[in-house]
């Protein structure tokens, strides 16, 4: 079987990990994985350095489209894909999240019926003015194979009129299942190596553990400079009061999107030592920071997540999130962009515990989704012969 995959964005890199390896590992011999980026994050702190620390195989094709605007962009990234879509012909095109390289590579091959795959599938803000909203459902309508991390994920997919089915699957009769978290694998199985692989937190003093991390890149915060001011008024003034720093690995859309704040601003952010700007960092030395702070606040989907998975309350910078569970287990707290509730919810989560039940799967998603491509495979083939022997008689 050949499966190709896309991959554009750091998170999509990132959770492809985990399929490579398990095809690596249990499907060697049954599983052809060409590998295609999109080339839509390119810097190198945001794309090669996964590649070199996690063992994903270099890619097959790279587009590089780079950055542009919604309509751009992705028109590019389909022109693309098509075209390497109709040299390849692979039997599953494997998609992953909401980006935009998701969605361009549903585009693609929903027109030309390559069966796609969807992981991450089922995932609901209800929000639509968010691209990554727009990307997601329409993905999961083109797809062939559905797999939803998170129980909420199926039943929004049944919720939307998709059915339990038997096999064979095909576009008009998708096939949907509850499998867990790729990016859960991802942290189990890297977990360990972090603090024995990377030296990020002797470099940045933090061997203390006391500090928090933080990440912000949605473009609803960045685009927005009240809000990105208010963002960053109460990260000053947490790391005033609490005395505690504040890490932040800065996406490069959030350092674009800094020059707009006030310059008296930007000042004190750049006077304040307990607020530690640095560059994105490798997927090991995240995890090690994730794993050694006191708190997580964030806007990230995947930093949510692993905040969850490395037992951190976290604080998460929007109005609404499609990782409930984190919510509704009282381990996160939604603050929109507001500096009040910001600190608020510091004063309620920093230095408590909490209990994180396992709801992520148990660390083979990966393995599980190779297995179902194999058996739709399968039951695909089989049924196509029974068709030809019917024609045959
Ligand atoms: C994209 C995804 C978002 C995801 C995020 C992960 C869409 C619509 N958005 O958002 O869902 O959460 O990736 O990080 O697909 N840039 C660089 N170097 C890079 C990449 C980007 O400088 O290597 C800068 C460019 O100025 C670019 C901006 O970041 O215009 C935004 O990049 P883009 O990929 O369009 O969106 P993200 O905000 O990264
Ligand atoms: N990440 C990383 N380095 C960083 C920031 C994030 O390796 O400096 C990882 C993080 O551990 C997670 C993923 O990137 O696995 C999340 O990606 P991002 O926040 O860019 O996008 P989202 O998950 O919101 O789509």
């Amino acid at each position: 079987m050949k499966i190709l995959t896309i991959i554009g964005a750091r998170p999509q890199i990132i959770k492809a990990a985990a399929l490579s390896r398990a095809i690596k590992k249990h499907f060697i011999a049954s599983i052809q994985e060409v590998i295609v980026h999109t080339g839509q994050h390119y810097d190198t702190n945001m794309s090669q350095v996964f590649f070199d620390e996690m063992g994903i195989p270099e890619p097959n094709y790279n587009l590089e489209v780079g950055s542009a605007s919604h309509g751009l962009q992705t028109a590019q990234m389909i022109s693309g894909i098509e075209e390497i879509l109709e040299i390849e012909k692979p039997d599953y095109i494997i998609l992953y999240g909401d980006t935009n390289s998701t969605l361009a590579g549903a585009i693609a091959a929903s027109k030309i019926h390559i069966s796609i795959v969807h992981i991450e599938a089922g995932l609901r803000s209800f929000n639509k003015r968010m691209p990554e909203e727009v990307n997601r459902i329409l993905c999961d309508h083109v797809s062939t194979l559905l797999f939803t991390p998170t129980k909420t994920g199926y039943q929004n997919l049944l919720n939307e009129g998709f059915k339990e089915n038997e096999g064979p699957f095909t576009v008009d009769k998708p096939g949907i299942f509850h499998c867990g978290d790729v990016m859960y694998d991802n942290s189990l199985f890297f977990a360990d190596m972090a603090e024995e692989k990377t030296s990020i937190l002797s470099e940045l003093n933090l061997t203390n553990k006391h500090f928090i991390l933080a990440t912000i890149h949605r473009d609803h915060n960045t685009d927005n400079p009240l809000r990105l001011q208010d963002i960053f008024e109460a990260l000053l003034e947490i790391a005033l009061e609490k005395k505690i720093k504040v890490v932040l690995p800065l996406h490069p859309r959030t350092k674009k999107k800094m020059e707009t704040l006030p310059s008296e601003l930007k000042e004190r952010v750049n006077a304040n030592t307990n607020i530690q700007i640095i560059q994105p960092v490798s997927f090991l030395e995240m995890i090690a920071l994730e794993k050694n702070a006191q708190l997580i606040i964030t806007d990230s989907g995947g930093v949510q997540k692993e905040a969850y998975y490395f037992h951190k309350p976290c604080i998460i910078l929007r109005p609404e999130t499609e990782w409930v569970e984190i919510i509704e287990a009282g381990t996160g707290i939604l603050v929109d962009a507001e500096k009040k509730k910001i600190k608020e919810a510091v004063n309620l989560l920093l230095y408590q515990t909490f209990e994180f039940p396992s709801i992520y799967g148990d660390g083979h998603a990966a393995e599980f989704i190779c297995q179902k491509l194999l058996d739709n495979q399968k039951k695909n083939q089989k049924s196509i012969k029974k068709k030809s022997d019917v024609f045959a008689v």
